[in-house]
């Protein structure tokens, strides 16, 4: 049995229980994909799950290696899987149960997709789960289509940044709320009205929305229903939105969780090797400064992604 480095959480708590360790490397069952992590992205649930606050991950799956998604190169098939094969260079969203934070992974081979031709590993590393977020909220739970008009609540995280790219791909008119320096980004990205939500009211400016996109939840997703028009929806990837005031504004309302889909990823990278959607890498980390990245994203106001280099080291001169 080989070994490798991984970053596995023994209890929750703050950045002291997030440590690298050598522990053995993972095998592939039937249907799965072992990779060679080359990079993996820092995401909040990271954090929500290291502190012992993300729901899916109680003290009953500890040890737990954290780390949502990657991009990596597959180094073994297990018993079943005829389309991936030693060597294919992929991307994808981790499935519960596995970490990415490890120099080896293993993967449902339904949730891979080959990484877009014209990324390299960090960047594509930086978009399965945030990605993947976006898209099946707009349009999966959202049904955002051409000609609507869309608010999208924290346009320059890491969801938000596709979100915006998506929704204006999509043909729809795109309202997103941003702060500081993001203002610009969303700009750059192609968003039709930006509100500065430290300043400016975005009741003031953004009105009937089709749909509201809520990345930020509590107060800002209470508000926004006074701008979500009749037979509109509010999406949320955070708070469950009351039922009770969709129905009174007519509105549909719903939260969900993100899942792996290595076909919408494979449609995901088409785009990026059209140049149709830009990925932002805000930063990058060596592996042995994993923490580090946690750290940063910890910090808030990050625009883009931060990204951990799984195969560099702080030492590489
Ligand atoms: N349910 C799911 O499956 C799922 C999946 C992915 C993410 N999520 C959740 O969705 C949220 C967003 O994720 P992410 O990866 O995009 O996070 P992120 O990269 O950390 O981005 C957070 C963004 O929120 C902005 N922001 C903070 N307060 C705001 C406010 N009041 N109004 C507008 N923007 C605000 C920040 O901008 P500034 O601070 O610079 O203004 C920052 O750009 C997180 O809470 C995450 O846990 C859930």
């Amino acid at each position: 049995m080989s070994v490798m480095l991984a970053y596995r959480l023994h209890r929750f708590g703050g950045p002291e229980v997030f440590r690298p360790e050598t522990i053995d490397a993972p095998e592939p069952v039937a249907g799965e994909v072992l990779i060679r992590v080359r990079a993996a992205s820092a995401n909040p649930v990271d954090i929500k799950t290291r502190e012992g606050k993300y729901p899916l991950v109680g003290e009953e799956k500890l040890p737990y290696t954290l780390g949502r998604d990657c991009a990596g190169v597959v180094e073994r098939v297990g018993d079943g899987v005829s389309e991936w094969k030693r060597g294919d260079e992929v991307y994808c969203f981790v499935g519960q149960g596995q970490g990415a934070y490890a120099e080896l992974v293993t993967v449902d081979a339904r949730a891979l997709a080959s990484r877009p031709s014209k990324a390299d590993a960090v960047t594509a590393a930086a978009v399965p789960l945030v990605a993947l977020t976006a898209w099946q909220g707009l349009f999966d739970h959202g049904a955002l289509d051409a000609g609507q008009r869309v608010l999208i609540h924290a346009g320059a995280g890491g969801v938000g940044h596709f979100a915006v790219q998506f929704a204006k791909h999509k043909g729809a008119e795109v309202f997103v709320t941003a702060s500081g320096d993001g203002i610009e980004f969303v700009r750059s990205l192609g968003a039709d009205h930006v509100i500065d939500y430290r300043t400016q009211r975005f009741e003031d400016f953004a009105r009937d929305m089709d749909l509201v996109f809520d990345l930020v939840g509590g107060e800002t997703q209470g508000r926004s229903w006074a701008v979500v028009a009749r037979g509109g929806a509010m999406v949320s990837t955070l708070t469950e939105p009351s039922q009770v005031d969709a129905a009174n504004h007519g509105a549909r309302a719903a939260r969900y969780t993100a899942r792996p889909d290595g076909a919408q990823l494979t449609r995901i990278a088409g785009l990026i090797d059209d140049a149709k959607i830009r990925v932002r890498v805000a930063q990058t980390y060596p592996f042995d400064a994993a923490g580090e990245a946690l750290a940063r994203l910890e910090k808030g106001h990050v625009h883009g992604k931060i990204v951990i280099d799984v195969t560099g080291s702080s030492a590489t001169p």
